[in-house]
């Protein structure tokens, strides 16, 4: 492939009055039925590169191997579970029966698809431990926002009574934990969401996008929940706390030893317990959410269910709740009547929409609440949902007991193997991925940017680095159920190299990568003053 010329931005290449494709001489336009208003109109032409087809296949394929998936190699991306997307997901989410629906097509005419995407719904219920999901969230942050309405609209409806499953949360050695007691009635002032200061940065952004004040839970030295601090702010805010947001396992990934203790007090202080379900992956068949004491959850689909990544926007982050909060769920709902028994086979789906929606077509509603909280455009993402189903479905009832215990296996064996050379600022078992503080030899100020930068020279894609924000230099790995032990051996080899090099050439690490098509840039500027139109920056 020739860098040097196709690997040019693709205005570099652009001359002037070339073209990839002409229209005929008398193509007629008057045949477009469709006419932009004046007002919308460009007054002139939009500045595009101009180039013959070839060179923009050619600039393309160039830059698209430049690209790093989880096709290419081990990328071992801490925090994001990047899970191998198997090529039957693909297959069935491109089947045209699903792929050409449209999403107003009347229920009848569409009910195989409903019943992947109920079933779908039940299947997530089951794995979780909760009642009911809604599938229409287009991401984790996104579900995040959505569980955060869903828990408002509780504490806002008064008088209510708690949700039923709450009650029947296990604790180690009894049923003990209580309703959320405080939660009956007097709701408005439930405001404040308790978030460990180990969180993801995206669960503080959607507790203020939903309008709720954030407050910090500290987390002990070891990264777990400080519970000694949540307890003296559920003391302090009393009937102020809507809900407490939590990741377990949390994004260190170690479990949360006391998270029945921790859900239970919180319940008994009136508010909800949130589950951010990032980390599910780690515990996929082996321990619910629900069963921990939590009542509102999402699942990052790409993380745990082989669904590609979103970037908050093609993905799906569904969210599931506990008995007694299913109505307080976004509109349009996918649900099946009881069957009449007088009939025979199962109720045909219906789509349930919310009654302030035209497209409520007659169709009855469920719950009992008629606002309609609606979180997107339609049923979400459909494509998404095939893949997740597929997987499930393609896994079946025992082999997903077996996710979350190699996922954990994998990541304590990288741990274990690598702490010779990387510091290992916490003992003890991690879940699905482990975290170092750098390398153990400080003395050469080679820095854990350093490290994943030479990775990249090797063929990996860098861990996770400088979160979590804990340690001044994290390294965060996670390696996933999938991946071979040949491919971790592989990798425990060079990190164990980069180490040697480290000591023995300090300069060829901190100056990698030395192999990739761009060398080390500057991300602060990057980020800071972005170049982000061409043109402009001809101008300037
Ligand atoms: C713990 C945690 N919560 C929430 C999110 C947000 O998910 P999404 O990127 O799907 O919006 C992430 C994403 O990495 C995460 O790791």
């Amino acid at each position: 492939m020739n860098r040097t010329l196709y690997g040019k931005l693709i205005f570099e290449l652009s001359k002037k009055g070339r073209k990839g494709y002409s229209l005929p001489q008398d193509y007629d336009r008057s045949h477009s039925t469709f006419e932009l208003p004046e007002s919308l109109r460009r007054k002139e032409a939009a500045r595009l590169p101009e180039c013959d087809e070839l060179t923009v296949v050619r600039h393309y394929t160039n830059l698209s191997h430049n690209n790093f998936g989880v096709n290419d190699g081990f990328y071992p991306l801490g925090s994001c579970t990047m899970k191998y997307n198997p090529v039957i997901n693909e297959e069935i989410a491109a089947m045209k029966a699903f792929a050409g629906l449209h999403p107003l097509q009347p229920a009848e005419t569409c009910q195989g698809a409903l019943e992947v995407y109920y079933n779908l719904q039940q299947s997530l219920a089951e794995l979780a431990g909760l009642s009911e999901f809604t599938l229409n969230p287009c991401a984790g942050a996104h579900g995040e926002l959505t569980g955060l309405m869903v828990i408002r609209a509780y504490h806002e409806a008064a008088p209510h009574s708690a949700p039923e499953g709450a009650t029947d949360v296990k604790s180690a050695d009894s049923k003990t934990t209580e309703a959320p007691s405080g939660a009956v009635g007097g709701a408005s002032s439930r405001t404040k969401v308790l978030i460990p200061d180990s969180a993801h940065g995206t669960n503080p952004a959607s507790a203020a996008v939903c309008g709720l004040e954030v407050v910090e839970v500290k987390s002990l030295a070891d990264g777990t929940v400080d519970v000694d601090h949540l307890r003296q702010l559920l003391d302090e805010l009393g009937d102020q706390v809507a809900a407490m947001m939590m990741t377990n396992p949390n994004t260190l990934g170690i479990f949360e030893p006391r998270v029945l203790e921790i859900t239970e007090m919180v319940h008994k202080a009136g508010g909800l317990m949130y589950y951010d379900g990032a980390n599910l992956n780690a515990l996929l068949g082996e321990c619910r959410p629900g069963d921990m004491g939590f009542d509102v959850m999402h699942i990052n689909l790409h993380k745990t269910f082989s669904t590609p990544h979103g970037g908050g926007g093609p993905g799906s982050g569904p969210v599931g709740v506990r008995k007694g909060l299913e109505q307080f769920l976004p509109y349009p709902r996918v649900t099946r009547p009881t069957p009449d028994p007088s009939r025979q086979g199962g109720a045909e789906l219906r789509i349930v929409t919310a009654p302030a929606n035209e497209r409520s077509e007659a169709l009855p509603l469920t719950g009992e609440r008629g606002e309609g909280l609606s979180v997107g455009s339609f049923f979400g993402n459909y494509g998404v949902m095939l893949k997740a189903y597929a997987y499930i479905l393609s896994l079946g009832r025992e082999n997903v007991k077996m996710v979350g215990p190699l996922a954990t296996l994998n990541a304590n064996y990288i741990k274990e193997r690598l702490r010779d050379d990387y510091l290992l600022p916490i003992e003890g078992l991690c879940k699905h991925e482990c975290v170092f503080d750098g390398l153990v030899d400080k003395s050469t100020g080679v820095t854990t940017m350093d490290v994943a930068k030479r990775l990249l020279d090797y063929g990996y894609h860098a861990p996770t680095i400088y979160f979590p924000l804990l340690f001044h230099e994290s390294l965060m790995i996670e390696p996933t159920e999938n991946e071979s032990k040949e491919t971790i051996d592989a990798f425990i080899d060079v990190m164990h190299t980069i180490a040697a090099e480290a000591k023995s050439d300090p300069e060829l690490v901190k100056t990698a990568p030395h192999n990739t098509p761009i060398g080390r840039v500057d991300d602060v500027l990057a980020a800071k003053q972005p170049i982000t139109t061409y043109w402009k920056s001809l101008e300037e």
